[in-house]
């Protein structure tokens, strides 16, 4: 029987890490009388062996609460630990993952529960090779996870950016000008798509469709034709020209995904003011986008795949994500969810309905 389970939340924070802990700590409780330890700041915990066992006291008032009461990096791999310098300042990387087994066993511990994006459920892919039970939930604010229809974060996340949308219009108008926002959502352009859309774009620059500065001006210069002196334009941060390359803020070596994309709102405002003459402004978003309260929705979808991921770990099937299909939640095999990004198709009916009202997708645009 299993009555011991313990919990991680790896990689960036999104708004709605603390419904699933809440949710899993709650449903050990009522229903499968299970102890459950929740490691402190991802992976690192699992590997200093840093934990708290969670109650319902510990575990009540955070449902509204952004963040995580876990902690959570997106450095500490097991499988490649940094573990010091070499003589000339590079990262020497070791495998700790024996000794992350060793505290779950020390512990007695029967099922871990990752709560993460692919970078986490990959390492947990990694520990169930070595023979842990693992559940993955499905966790990040740019929705890039393939097998399940939705993460939670990605709600929250486009709520907060069509809300700044909303801001920026009146100011726009005001000034007659061209407002540049970027926002997060790394190889994929879920964010800007939903919240372009939501938030009532004129353009939405996406990595999936790279994008003309010609043709975008000529969806400002029809705006203008119709009295529209300003225009609202989403940019994806991995948002690329035609012909052109992403654009890199940094690299960090020893996170999971070390590429850290930023910049090309500046680099979208910059060749528009250039091409058209028009004043341009761009305002980067950032980690505004991780931050918050959930929405109703990431808190209800947080609480169920909580509930559902306990169900799993209690009883299997191990190594499988639980995920959001239709209005039901479901169990995936982890490889599914971590086989390939889920990106935007540009022939897809949301697309077609961008443009169908309007918006400047970056390619092709009829004026
Ligand atoms: O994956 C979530 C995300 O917020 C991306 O959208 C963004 O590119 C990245 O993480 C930023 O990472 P960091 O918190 O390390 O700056």
């Amino acid at each position: 029987m299993i009555n011991r389970v313990a919990i991680l939340t790896g990689g960036g924070d999104a708004p709605g890490l603390n419904g699933v802990i809440r949710g899993v700590a709650r449903a050990a409780e009522n229903i499968y009388h299970a102890q459950v330890f929740g490691f402190m700041d991802g992976f690192k915990g699992l590997i200093e062996n840093k934990y708290m066992v969670l109650d319902r006291a510990n575990t009540s008032g955070i449902l509204h609460r952004g963040g995580t009461i876990l902690g959570t990096s997106n450095r500490d791999n097991p499988f490649r630990y940094p573990m010091g310098r070499d003589e000339e300042g590079r990262i020497i990387f070791g495998d700790v993952s024996d000794q992350a087994i060793n505290n779950l066993n020390r512990l007695g511990i029967q099922a871990l529960i990752v709560i993460g994006g692919d970078g986490s459920l990959h390492i947990a892919k990694q520990l169930s090779e070595k023979g842990v039970n693992v559940v993955g939930v499905p966790k990040t604010i740019d929705n890039d996870l393939d097998a399940t229809d939705q993460t939670f974060g990605f709600d929250t996340a486009i709520n907060t950016v069509m809300e700044a949308l909303d801001r920026l219009h009146t100011t726009a108008e005001s000034h007659h000008r061209i407002m540049v926002v970027e926002v997060m959502g790394r190889y994929a352009g879920w964010i800007a798509l939903h919240s372009g859309i939501a938030g009532g774009a004129d353009v939405i620059l996406i990595p999936e469709i790279p994008y003309d500065i010609s043709e975008i001006a000529k969806k400002i210069r029809q705006r203008s034709r119709m009295g529209k002196h300003f225009s609202l334009v989403t940019v994806a941060e991995g948002a690329v020209e035609k012909e052109g390359e992403m654009v890199v803020a940094a690299h960090i070596e020893e996170s999971t995904d070390p590429v850290r994309l930023g910049g090309v709102g500046q680099v979208v405002a910059d060749k528009l003011h250039k091409f058209m003459g028009l004043e341009s402004r761009t305002t980067v978003l950032g980690h505004l986008q991780r931050g918050g309260s959930p929405t109703a929705m990431d808190r209800i979808l947080t609480t169920r795949l909580g509930v559902k991921a306990m169900e799993v770990a209690t009883k299997g099937p191990w190594n499988h994500m639980v995920s959001l299909q239709g209005s039901e939640i479901v169990v995936v095999p982890i490889d599914k969810a971590i086989d390939s990004l889920k990106r935007v198709n540009p022939d897809s009916e949301i697309v077609r309905a961008a443009k169908a009202v309007g918006i400047c997708m970056g390619d092709r645009y009829d004026e």
